[in-house]
């Protein structure tokens, strides 16, 4: 059987989704399933996690250290089977390029994971510190468990 794919999408996959990405990996059984995180933006194309993501990634046992920004494409509604998005503002940007009733159905935000139809959004911690990058983890952490324990 193919595997199940799995997207993370945050703005500028730096910071939140290359860790939702490390987290649920992590997680799964990697012949089952593959994970893979965008970014709506394209500012940071090419470039590797944010030096606070990487860190905190480190220090639960996670290394995202090689992975590379890249830019949500309309292929991913294509290529992925689940789209989960960090907050209101990507569901919107992401809902905005979907061209079927059951693209949109792929698209849900992970924190529905733990807090179903509550609209939560996973903080942008881009211009904040260690700690908003540390809380970040700990909810991305706690939705990645659920949904792992959901796919397996
Ligand atoms: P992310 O955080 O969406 O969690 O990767 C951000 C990273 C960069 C920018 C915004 C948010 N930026 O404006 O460059």
């Amino acid at each position: 059987m193919s595997p199940t794919k799995i997207l993370m999408v945050c703005l500028g996959n730096i910071c939140r989704s290359p860790l939702a990405e490390g987290i649920l990996r992590s997680k799964l059984d990697t012949k089952k399933y593959i994970v893979d995180s965008a970014g709506t933006g394209h500012w940071h194309i090419g470039n590797p996690p944010d030096n606070r993501s990487i860190k905190v990634g480190t220090q639960n046992g996670l290394d995202i250290s090689q992975l590379k920004g890249r830019q949500f494409s309309e292929q991913d509604f294509i290529d992925f089977d689940h789209i989960f998005v960090m907050d209101q503002n990507n569901l919107e940007d992401v809902l905005a390029m979907a061209t079927t009733e059951a693209h949109k159905e792929k698209v849900s935000m992970i924190l529905d994971a733990i807090f179903p139809g509550e609209d939560v959004d996973v903080p942008d911690p881009y211009n904040g510190t260690m700690t908003d990058f540390k809380r970040v983890y700990e909810m991305l952490n706690q939705a990645c468990e659920v949904i792992a324990t959901q796919y397996t």
